[in-house]
């Protein structure tokens, strides 16, 4: 169970007042909102332990090391990962996906697949395309249906011998709508395929075993779980990590540096070149530890109430159409209203103070999908209530009939 008003206290900017309202934030999925905790393990770290990490002999560089490597130690016990130096520090999921799409540029040969699917966002879209630029590889897509869910058949006709990796979200970030990645990594693997999940709409909603799922890469991003921005990990089995080169020099990644030759370092620190976001690896462990309290099975069924609650209310409204209807989500609407721009509806509801994203999502080829320029989401979080989705819904109707 959810003590909500309990935990919106824990939220300082849930107090905030937006163009003289109370602010209601619906745009979870673009970054959560962070608890006191997180916030103030931060200033903690610069107030009383700031230093360099792996790197000096002295108290602080020691104390701050420890931090951060605790973090690290979070991190493996919250995903059940199976050996620490699997865990490289990123700067978020966009960040992590391009230190595999790097490397495999030593892997890959002309001819070879990568499968991603039709419901990425950009940042799981682009990075291929450019490795099979540089590589000669070939992308192929799985299509998705018109409720919005992957087409596993057309997805098994695709895959092949010569599929090298396979990509695909956990969570749709633009619908919402949760992928059957256990079903995608077996079928995979019977092919010799190694598979990347995309984990940033996920993590935050409900858990992930790695090891349970057999997942070869993971990446996420702190900043949607209630950490910091710029900090998150890509996961790798140590096997594959080992196989690819590092995607950045620098200090930390070296074993041994002479001008004739470098030799790099082992893992994690092979990846983890330059002196990274100290304090923003120790607020994301925070960030797991006040998840954990919580509960991930009690946000997931708090949210899926708010979820089914606001779909009940927006079914009322005439002419709404809500894209990705599979039961198989999280507390993500996507819509739309019939004759009236995404980003007008936004702009009233901002006046009111609310805040919802509209436009593409980041997911363009979702939107071809559908014929659409874009659409307004709203994405929930365990923080929000049903009496804020009741205000969102008289704000929609009154921005409706104002732009009718
Ligand atoms: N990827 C983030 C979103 O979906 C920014 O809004």
């Amino acid at each position: 169970m959810i003590d909500v008003n309990k935990i919106r206290k824990d939220f300082p900017i849930l107090r905030k007042k937006v163009n003289g309202q109370n602010l209601i934030y619906f745009d979870n999925a673009a970054t959560s909102q962070k608890p006191s905790k997180v916030i103030n393990s931060i200033s903690e770290y610069y107030f009383n332990y700031n230093a360099n990490i792996h790197r000096g002999v002295h108290f602080l560089s020691q104390e701050a090391t420890d931090q951060y490597e605790l973090s690290r130690k979070k991190i493996q016990k919250h995903f059940n990962i199976s050996k620490l130096n699997e865990i490289i520090f990123t700067s978020g999921t966009t960040h992590g996906i391009n230190i595999v799409a790097s490397g495999y540029s030593s892997i890959l040969r002309k001819g070879d697949e990568i499968i991603v699917s039709a419901l990425e966002h950009h940042s799981n879209i682009v990075p291929w395309q450019m490795l099979c630029e540089r590589t000669g590889s070939v992308l192929r897509v799985i299509p998705i249906k018109m409720e919005g869910s992957l087409d596993i058949n057309a997805f098994h006709k695709i895959l092949n011998g010569k599929t090298k990796l396979v990509v695909v979200n956990h969570v749709s970030n633009a619908l919402g709508l949760i992928n059957p990645i256990k079903d995608i990594i077996d079928m995979a693997h019977k092919f010799g395929s190694k598979v990347l999940i995309d984990g940033a709409q996920s993590a935050a909603h409900f858990k992930t075993d790695i090891q349970l799922l057999d997942i070869d890469f993971y990446v996420t991003s702190a900043h949607k779980l209630c950490g910091p921005t710029g900090v998150g990990f890509l996961y790798g089995k140590e096997l594959l990590l080992n196989e690819i080169p590092p995607f950045q020099g620098g200090g930390e990644m070296i074993s041994d540096v002479t001008f004739q030759k470098t030799t790099y370092a082992d893992l994690p620190h092979k990846f983890e070149a330059g002196t990274p976001n100290i304090s923003g690896g120790i607020a994301f462990g925070f960030a797991l530890d006040y998840l954990n309290e919580i509960g991930l099975e009690n946000i997931a069924n708090y949210e899926n109430e708010l979820l089914k609650y606001c779909t009940n209310k927006l079914n009322e409204i005439d002419d709404i159409e809500i894209y990705g209807n599979s039961k198989n989500k999280i507390a993500v609407i996507s819509f739309n209203v019939k004759g009236i721009h995404a980003y007008d509806i936004g702009s009233i509801l901002d006046k009111l103070g609310i805040a919802v994203r509209t436009g593409q999502h980041c997911a363009q080829p979702i939107m071809d999908f559908y014929q659409i320029p874009g659409t307004v989401r709203v994405s929930f979080s365990f923080y929000n209530t049903k009496k804020e989705i009741d205000i969102f819904i008289l704000g929609l109707e009154k921005a409706i009939k104002m732009l009718r």
